[in-house]
């Protein structure tokens, strides 16, 4: 093994994209003209889109293509939104349609933004007098502020900016270390580059000013936004008579009721669930986010650690039942835009937020929350009737099929056997083989 490791490469961003791919495929491929004919293969016959796409990042060599589906009929605060999601997992996407067409018959979805701050810290070391520091932090505030002018014009004038700074003192849990811990309002811009130069201002004001003034320099750590938002949150609920609940796959709602009840509240107490639970909704959740070119990873970070604000991990969906209303909601940290960064630049963000019709980024929290929330009760309402598998199985048995290299005959054959047999693997092989003997 450690005699066959390749040797490292020098230079390699420097290569053309073909050279890329050359030494890649004659470095690591048994089959070389399979391995790049593969890579070639999802260029974009468009030269110029595909230039678009290969600038995005550094040492691109080919596009990974995900699927785009969407989930029509949500209706969202009396408007009806067909929304986009880009996933490869085959039931997410059916199980948002079933959710959205199920509550649009029963006065769809509500939802408000509660709050729309960011937040950005610039770490420091300081081995003097807190009060000294205190005081000097004082003085210096206006010109933090003043000093961000030309980064905070243009954002001001649209109502947004710097909202708050604060000296924090955490020499408890760090000797030496403060921060300071600075509040934004970014508006339609997720402001992850807003944010980042305003501190890095104020990290170089600070430092100057620190040093005419102060006895002990403060040593500046990092400058960056945080992705942890509790205060950039939005809420998003379904509500409706227990007894309206009744379906074609809900024959008793009051039964249906309590027994979704009781897995919500089993997530907002066990970690082991409610970890899964959650997955279920950022199912819904990223699919819209990376649709809409947000940053997914950001997302994810800032929603686990808002579910484990408390004294552990817990659900972030609740349900109520009280004087016959089940009421199902879903409170989430969603740091969004909906200008800048990739969606002024990829042609099907763009496409996306327009299928969304053009909306702001307080829309797109909603939105979202909207998307995370229904498919967190698409699962929920399977877990606790048919299971999981029934669904998860029909909508798998084409990835299988594929698998197999199934005929479009032989798809169609297999698709109508299955709508009333239960999809297993061992099932679909069974089948396959069959029609095939
Ligand atoms: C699978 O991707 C998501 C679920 O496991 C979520 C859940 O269990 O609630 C079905």
């Amino acid at each position: 093994m450690q005699n066959n490791m390749p040797n490292p490469i020098s230079g390699f961003s420097k290569l053309s994209k073909s050279e890329k791919i050359d030494w890649i495929v004659s470095t690591y491929f048994s089959n070389k003209e399979d391995a790049k004919s593969l890579v070639t293969q999802y260029w974009n016959t468009d030269k110029k889109l595909q230039k678009l796409h290969d600038e995005f990042i550094e040492n691109t060599i080919t596009n990974y293509y995900l699927p785009l589906g969407v989930a029509p009929n949500f209706l969202i605060n009396n408007r009806l939104y067909t929304i986009p999601m880009a996933i490869e997992e085959s039931s997410v996407v059916a199980a948002a349609s079933k959710a959205a067409k199920f509550w649009l018959d029963r006065g769809g979805f509500k939802t408000e933004v509660i709050a729309t701050e960011k937040i950005g810290q610039v770490h420091f070391m300081y081995e003097g007098n807190y009060k000294e520091l205190e005081t000097f932090f004082n003085v210096v505030k206006p010109k933090l502020i003043s000093e961000a002018a030309h980064l905070t014009k243009n954002m001001e004038r649209r109502g947004g900016g710097i909202r708050a700074i604060a000296l924090i003192n955490k020499t408890k849990d760090l000797e030496n270390y403060y921060q300071l811990h600075a509040t934004f309002e970014t508006l339609d811009a997720m402001g992850a580059n807003f944010i980042n130069s305003c501190l890095e201002q104020f990290a170089q004001t600070f430092e100057r000013e620190a040093k005419n003034t102060l006895e002990n320099n403060i040593d500046i750590v990092m400058s960056i936004l945080s992705n942890y938002v509790p205060n950039c949150l939005v809420r998003a609920e379904v509500s409706c008579p227990i007894s309206e609940l009744k379906s074609k796959d809900i024959k008793h709602p009051e039964v249906f009721a309590q027994k979704f009840k009781q897995a919500i509240n089993i997530a907002e107490i066990e970690p082991y669930r409610a970890v899964t639970h959650n997955k279920g909704i950022m199912n819904g959740i990223d699919a819209v986010v990376l649709a809409t070119g947000n940053d997914f990873r950001a997302v994810e970070a800032g929603v686990h650690a808002y579910a484990s604000r408390n004294d552990s991990y817990a659900s972030l969906t609740h349900c109520t039942i009280e004087d016959d209303i089940f009421k199902f909601w879903i409170e989430i940290p969603l740091a969004l835009g909906t200008v800048g960064g990739l969606t002024n630049l990829h042609p099907l963000v763009k496409f996306c937020l327009e299928l969304l019709e053009n909306p702001s980024a307080r829309e797109l929290m909603q939105i979202v929350a909207v998307a995370g929330l229904a498919q967190n009760f698409a699962a929920v309402k399977s877990l606790t009737t048919t299971g999981i598998q029934e669904g998860h199985m029909k909508m798998h048995l084409m990835n299988i099929l594929n698998q197999f290299e199934a005929t479009a005959e032989e798809k169609l054959k297999l698709v109508d056997h299955f709508k009333t047999n239960s999809v297993t693997h061992s099932a679909v092989v069974a089948a396959i083989k069959h029609l095939r003997s």
